[in-house]
């Protein structure tokens, strides 16, 4: 891939190729999560839209953005990249290039929004862009136990309903995220459409629950990337790229993908989302 190549495809440079980034701020999200915020400003970046990160001599790898302006990024620790993310400090450079993939869409008036492990951070992005058109919102983030639980504070200074559940009820709501929206399906308030970015097991039960419930779902999958751009084929499932084509599923990909029919799903078990 090239570096700093302005001339590559008449695409934007951090599009087509990367570009150096400094890193300004890291917070403690938890245990293993911490927030980057870069010097990068991508105006143009849309919710669930994600960036290739490259450390050059440790690896690249996609990353959701948390905001566009600036480019933040919430990471969880858990293999040799995201750990060398880790070890940066405010001053440290980076590679990025992006924005990639097809992102959420802002629709109906009420959305609910459902996110696990760093799921948040997309779903942040979305739910700040979406007030901002009056829609009501509520987000439920889930958790294994109270210590993996992420941005309770910055949904609620966000001012949203929050709804938090845990696994083993150490912190809101003892089961899933599925449970909760179910009820928040049933509440008195008709749902337009579902959001949710998480580990696969997740999103397909919010997607069952939104089949059945005939509730548009827009889930974000993961998948091993390699070019980010639709261009290797390393994270084809059938036809769809989850690079290219999502990594948001929409509701009429459907029927023209394999994603609910063991595609993606089913793909998604080999790639483990934090919790
Ligand atoms: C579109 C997209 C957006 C993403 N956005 C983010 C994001 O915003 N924040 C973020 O932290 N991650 C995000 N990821 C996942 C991130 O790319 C992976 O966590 C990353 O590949 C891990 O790289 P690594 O070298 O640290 O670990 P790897 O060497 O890839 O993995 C090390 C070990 O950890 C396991 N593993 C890998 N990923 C995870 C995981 N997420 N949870 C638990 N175990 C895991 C692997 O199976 C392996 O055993 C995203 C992935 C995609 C496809
Ligand atoms: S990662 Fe190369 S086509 Fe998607």
């Amino acid at each position: 891939m090239a570096v700093n190549d302005n001339r590559a495809e008449g695409l934007p440079c951090s599009t087509a190729c990367h570009v150096r980034a400094r890193i300004v701020t890291v917070e403690e999200e938890n245990y293993r999560t911490r927030t980057f915020t870069t010097d990068l400003h991508w105006p143009h970046a849309r919710p669930g839209q994600f960036a290739m990160v490259w450390l050059p001599g440790v690896n690249e790898r996609p990353l959701s953005l948390l905001s566009h302006t600036p480019v933040r990024f919430t990471v969880a620790a858990v293999g040799p990249f995201t750990r060398a993310l880790h070890h940066l400090q405010p001053g440290d450079a980076l590679w990025v290039r992006g924005p990639y993939g097809r992102g959420f869409p802002i629709t109906g008036r009420y959305m609910v929004m459902v996110a696990g492990g760093y799921g948040v951070a997309p779903l942040h992005f979305l739910a700040q862009e979406a007030r901002q058109t009056g829609c009501h919102i509520t987000v439920i983030v889930g958790a294994r136990t109270r210590r993996d639980v992420l941005f309770v504070e910055r949904f609620t200074a966000l001012g949203v309903p929050l709804l938090i559940t845990t696994d083993d009820g150490s912190y809101g709501r003892r089961g899933t995220v599925a449970d909760a929206l179910a009820d928040v399906i049933r509440g008195s308030h008709p749902v337009d459409a579902v959001y949710a970015c998480g580990p696969a097991p997740m999103l397909e039960a919010v997607n069952r629950l939104c089949k059945a419930a005939r509730v548009p779902a827009y889930l974000s999958w993961e998948g091993i990337m390699r070019c980010g751009m639709g261009i290797c084929g390393t994270c084809a499932r059938g036809a769809w790229l989850v690079c290219r084509d999502g990594p948001v599923a929409y509701p009429e990909d459907d029927s023209s993908t394999s994603i609910n029919a063991g595609g993606i799903a089913s793909a998604s078990h080999t790639s483990r989302l934090p919790r």
